[in-house]
């Protein structure tokens, strides 16, 4: 593996809980697999994968509190629904305390939670992988996904839309526009 990609996961793993470790190792060779069959780049992809969520190390209080200090800017949604915040505030520290210069490798880790209308190629990677990850427990419609997704990587992106949609709903939570934005889009 490259220097920096060690580098990065060493530091990951002092500052993630267990479980998220090894959530985020399963991201990233997933993310590798898919980048493989769709001829994404391999590194972008181990890289993307490893840091997408790096925003997670510390509690939602304390996420919002680092995106005052680095004036980023959040939504009336992200401040209703902190589960969201990690997207953004990983990709700055990436940026930032990981020195990742690629901006596709940046907006994959900004949208990976939401996804959003028209995503590149590396952006729908990392959003199915986080969704399918093999440490994922079973949830419904999980098992179809992980079947499609090496066939039809558009089609699993909208699954995956629509059944967070409804596992939101379903408990009661809010749903960020921007999923529903996503599931519209990816809805074929
Ligand atoms: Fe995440
Ligand atoms: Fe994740």
């Amino acid at each position: 593996m490259a220097e920096e990609l060690l580098r990065i996961r060493k530091d990951l793993s002092k500052k993630l809980k267990k479980e998220r470790l090894e959530h985020t190792i399963g991201v990233m060779y997933t993310a590798a697999s898919l980048a493989m069959r769709y001829g994404a780049d391999i590194q972008k992809a181990l890289t993307a994968g490893l840091l997408h969520d790096c925003g997670k190390y510390c509690s939602a209080k304390e996420q919002i509190r680092l995106c005052r200090k680095y004036d980023i800017r959040l939504t009336g949604s992200e401040l209703e629904m902190p589960a969201l915040i990690h997207a953004k505030l990983g990709a700055y520290l990436a940026r930032h305390e990981y020195r990742i210069k690629d901006q596709e490798i940046l907006d994959a880790i900004t949208w990976h939670t939401t996804g959003r209308p028209g995503m590149t190629l590396l952006e729908k990677i990392i959003y199915i992988a986080d969704y399918i990850e093999p440490n994922r427990r079973i949830i419904p419609g999980l098992v179809e996904i992980r079947g499609i997704v090496f066939q039809d990587i558009d089609r699993a992106v909208y699954l995956s839309a629509k059944n967070t949609i409804r596992y939101l709903s379903e408990s009661g939570k809010a749903v960020d526009p921007m999923t529903v934005s996503t599931c519209d889009y990816y809805r074929k």
